[in-house]
């Protein structure tokens, strides 16, 4: 019999700095992005992209100490023992070191704070762009589906903080965070439906960082179109997959998924995939194709760019985007892309959107990405008792800034620009002292025939 499977809670971090796209930043920009144009590129960025805000990482941060923030707020809010894991996953593109997983360095930062010793658990780094936590996660179900595990709760988190040059177009979906999914047997919040995740992966140029860099080199709109086709392909290796599983397919699939939750580099990009997914479904459905002939969408004939702009006006789609998309993609406006944890941002954007209506029972899609390319998608079904493992989740609350409520505090342009330059060889002092977080305390220095740690990284949870 079918054991269920999957996510039983989520925990996110999201460092307290931030940048105000709509501010100085872009008085400062307008010249190199708009022409000098402030407004225009305000227009851009807040409605042609997406996003309002971005998280910045302090200088006592990096995605070690963003991982190990949300696996702590996953493993407090659920109460569970540390000891109760035995696989720690961690899927990140920005990692701290060439050779040693990252997963160990978090995995130690827990064994400190909650004074546990965990010498049995495996604690591997996924690496694929922004789809590794989601091949960490595959990883993770599936050795439980196999019975391998020793224990009832494995970790996966995803955490990045996403860098390109300044001045650039990839310059305002900067982002920085981490999120922590605790993965159990009979899940409060997701259980993942086996048999139904489907993978695509192609060899493309769209977007990497070659040894040595700290920003990503990318060919923007040619990864929007990757994005686009992986993601297609998945989805349709998916459709086949349900419709040979449970025998749903066209309109049918279309109703039976509530949700769908999507890589989101920026919001923009979960409309384009949202327009590509649905324009595959309507497109086979006479009723759907009916509607937007009467919208006078070009349903043949148009090349695909004019249908699915065309598609993106209709009513159709707005409805359909409002109800089964837009909720989660609000935390991604105020926080920027966090590569492999934007799906997982998605969910939890989601989930706290959606408070007060009853999800469980509910199926919810996630669309995974990363540049490279691969995609997958894979669907789970919400508990019944999914709010209890909700309780704790407070995204929107904590994005506020301090004066709001919140914890958040504006960062001025040279502070940003300080902290976009540093790098291990110049850490510089954080701007917010860290207070109840871990934090990257020194790099070693000894090169000596007892001790060599040249480079390795000392972190420690800072109390108050
Ligand atoms: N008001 C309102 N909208 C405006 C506007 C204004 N004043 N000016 C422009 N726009 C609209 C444009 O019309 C466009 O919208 P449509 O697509 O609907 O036409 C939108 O703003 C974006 O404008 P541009 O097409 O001119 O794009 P850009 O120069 O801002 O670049 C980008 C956008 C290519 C995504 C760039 O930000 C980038 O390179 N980002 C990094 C790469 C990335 O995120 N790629 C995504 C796929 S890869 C992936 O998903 C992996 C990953 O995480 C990186």
């Amino acid at each position: 019999m079918d054991r269920a499977i999957g996510i039983d809670s989520i925990g996110v971090y999201v460092p307290r700095l931030y940048v105000d796209l709509t501010g100085p930043w872009a008085t400062a920009r307008a010249a190199a992005l708009s022409g000098g144009d402030v407004e225009k590129l305000v227009g851009k960025v807040t409605d042609g992209v997406g996003v309002r805000r971005m998280a910045v990482a302090d200088a006592h941060q990096d995605c070690a100490t963003l991982a190990a923030m949300a696996a702590k707020r996953v493993i407090d809010a659920s109460g569970i023992d540390p000891r109760d894991i035995d696989y720690l996953a961690v899927g990140t593109e920005t990692t701290v070191d060439q050779s040693k997983s990252i997963a160990a360095y978090v995995l130690g930062m827990l064994e400190r704070h909650y004074g546990v010793s965990l010498p049995e658990v495996g604690a591997p780094q996924f690496q694929f762009a922004c789809i590794g936590a989601t091949y960490a996660l595959e990883a993770a179900v599936s050795r439980m589906r196999a019975g391998d595990n020793t224990k009832p709760y494995s970790l996966v988190i995803a955490s990045d903080i996403s860098k390109y040059p300044l001045a650039t177009a990839g310059e305002y979906t900067q982002g920085a965070g981490a999120v922590a999914l605790l993965v159990s047997e009979r899940p409060r919040l997701l259980a993942l439906e086996r048999g139904l995740c489907s993978t695509v992966t192609r060899d493309e140029r769209d977007f990497f960082r070659p040894n040595g860099q700290t920003s990503a080199v990318v060919d923007g709109k040619y990864s929007i179109d990757v994005y686009l086709d992986c993601m297609e392909a998945a989805f349709a290796a998916y459709a086949k997959r349900v419709e040979a599983k449970l025998g749903l397919g066209g309109a049918d699939l279309y109703d039976a998924i509530d949700y769908f939750c999507f890589h989101v580099p920026f919001p923009r990009m979960a409309e384009y995939a949202s327009a590509r997914v649905f324009g595959q479904l309507w497109l086979g459905d006479p009723q759907a194709r009916a509607r937007l002939a009467a919208e006078e969408v070009p349903l043949s004939g148009a090349p695909r760019k004019d249908f699915e702009r065309a598609l993106t006006r209709s009513r159709l789609f707005r409805e359909a985007f409002a109800a089964k998309v837009a909720p989660s993609l609000t935390i991604a406006r105020e926080v920027g892309n966090v590569y492999s944890g934007s799906l997982y941002l998605a969910l939890a954007s989601l989930l706290e959107e959606t408070r007060g209506q009853s999800l469980a029972g509910r199926r919810i899609l996630l669309g995974s990405y990363g540049s490279g390319a691969s995609a997958k998608v894979l669907s789970g079904i919400v508990g019944e008792k999914y709010t209890a493992a909700l309780e704790h989740l407070r995204v929107h609350d904590e994005l506020r800034p301090e004066a709001e409520g919140g914890v958040r505090v504006p960062l001025s342009l040279s502070d940003y620009e300080r902290l976009h330059a540093l790098s291990d060889r110049e850490r510089g002092a954080p701007l917010l002292p860290p207070r109840g977080e871990f934090a990257l305390e020194r790099l070693g220095t000894s090169s000596s025939a007892e001790r060599t740690d040249v480079g390795y990284r000392y972190y420690g949870w800072i109390g108050g």
